[in-house]
């Protein structure tokens, strides 16, 4: 498999096969100790490959979490933090972060905390990781039921992306990293959004992902390079994601089963796109082809009308937005986002 490299001013990621880029850190590295973050699922399904393909690995020390959003909190950290200091890990200590985004996240908060700050690589094993949380530069755990709200922003050695983990992630895993994508086409490049459409419900899991993350991460790059600090053009990332995080809060306290991340924004995105007609002209043709497009995706997924009022609620404590007016990010075409569009609670709760 041939392995494409995307550098970043500080850091480079690689997309393929990861046993050479690994190799060649830990050799230049010269780590006084290698400590490897799982969790259950990672242990079992992605260990094992990474053991076999550099086996000096073998010497690391292995610090399993649980695994889930419930468990992206401080207590796993101060479980992390000491696992750190029983093995003595002084500041020449590397963290490889084996998961999804709660282990990246996580991992590279405790491991950017632990210290001052160990050296950390990331390599994440879920779609959704490898072409959004792995890029940007973004850590930070869970507190106080609100999402992401401790935390900071720093870089990792490297990112090592390996399509090869997907074979075992579970195909409702596989949508919802696909949610991503979907937005990174949307509010970048309307060619990629076509291609994108020959992806459906029965051949998703069958699909070659490494060309459709390399597109992804040159869009993502492409924004946080620009706006490292999210302080303005980064939040054509947020598309989707303001409705989107007040339906994936209220669905985290009211559902036995709730959405995923990636399934709470593409409901976003419906509703943000509907908000885009209303306010920057988004072409109705093209909204009627991407809710298409969405709902053969991800059917099953609404929010029933009765819940309206309760996920609003969640809108308005959302960390962005200014006294009662929202911030959105909309869309004016597909590949044309539109920042800073404030809009009033009376306006939102028509989109859904
Ligand atoms: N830092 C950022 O910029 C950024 C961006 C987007 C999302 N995030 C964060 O990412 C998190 C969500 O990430 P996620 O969707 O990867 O969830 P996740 O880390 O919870 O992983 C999903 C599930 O898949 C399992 N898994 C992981 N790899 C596997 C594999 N190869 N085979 C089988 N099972 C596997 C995990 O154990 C877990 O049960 C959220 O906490 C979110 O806030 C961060």
């Amino acid at each position: 498999m041939t392995t494409n490299t995307l550098s970043l001013s500080d850091y480079n990621i690689t997309v393929g096969d990861f046993q050479e880029a690994l190799t060649e850190s830990l050799q230049k590295g010269d780590y006084s100790q290698v400590f490897i973050l799982v969790d259950e699922n990672t242990r079992e399904h992605c260990l094992p490959l990474l053991l076999q393909r550099v086996p000096t690995l073998k010497e690391a020390k292995v610090i399993e979490i649980q695994s889930g959003e419930i468990h992206k909190n401080i207590q796993t950290c101060q479980y992390i933090w000491s696992e750190l200091l029983k093995a003595q890990a002084d500041r020449n200590a590397l963290m490889l972060n084996l998961g999804g985004g709660v282990i990246g996240d996580m991992g590279g908060f405790a491991a950017a905390a632990y210290k001052r700050g160990i050296h950390f690589i990331q390599i994440p094993t879920t779609l959704l990781a490898q072409v959004d949380a792995s890029i940007g530069g973004k850590l930070g755990i869970d507190f106080d039921n609100l999402k992401n709200v401790i935390g900071f922003f720093q870089n990792p050695q490297a990112v090592l992306i390996d399509p090869i983990f997907l074979k075992t992630l579970p195909a409702r895993q596989i949508r919802n990293g696909f949610a991503e994508i979907i937005k990174h086409a949307l509010i970048a490049d309307v060619d990629y959004f076509n291609d994108l459409l020959t992806i459906n419900r029965a051949n998703i899991e069958g699909v070659d992902w490494s060309d459709i993350i390399m597109r992804s991460l040159q869009i993502k790059k492409a924004v946080v390079e620009a706006d490292p600090f999210e302080k303005g053009w980064r939040k054509i990332l947020n598309f989707g994601h303001t409705v989107g995080h007040a339906i994936e809060s209220f669905s985290l306290t009211h559902d036995s089963d709730p959405l995923l991340h990636g399934e709470a924004i593409i409901l976003g995105m419906i509703a943000e796109l509907k908000l885009s007609m209303q306010i920057s002209d988004f072409p109705e043709d093209d909204f009627q082809q991407i809710n298409a497009f969405l709902r053969q995706l991800y059917a099953e997924y609404v929010v029933d009308s009765a819940n309206v009022e309760a996920v609003m609620n969640y809108l308005q404590n959302d960390k962005k937005h200014k006294g009662k007016q929202l911030n959105f990010t909309l869309l004016e075409k597909i590949g044309k986002p539109v920042i800073n569009q404030y809009l009033k609670k009376e306006d939102i709760v028509k989109s859904f």
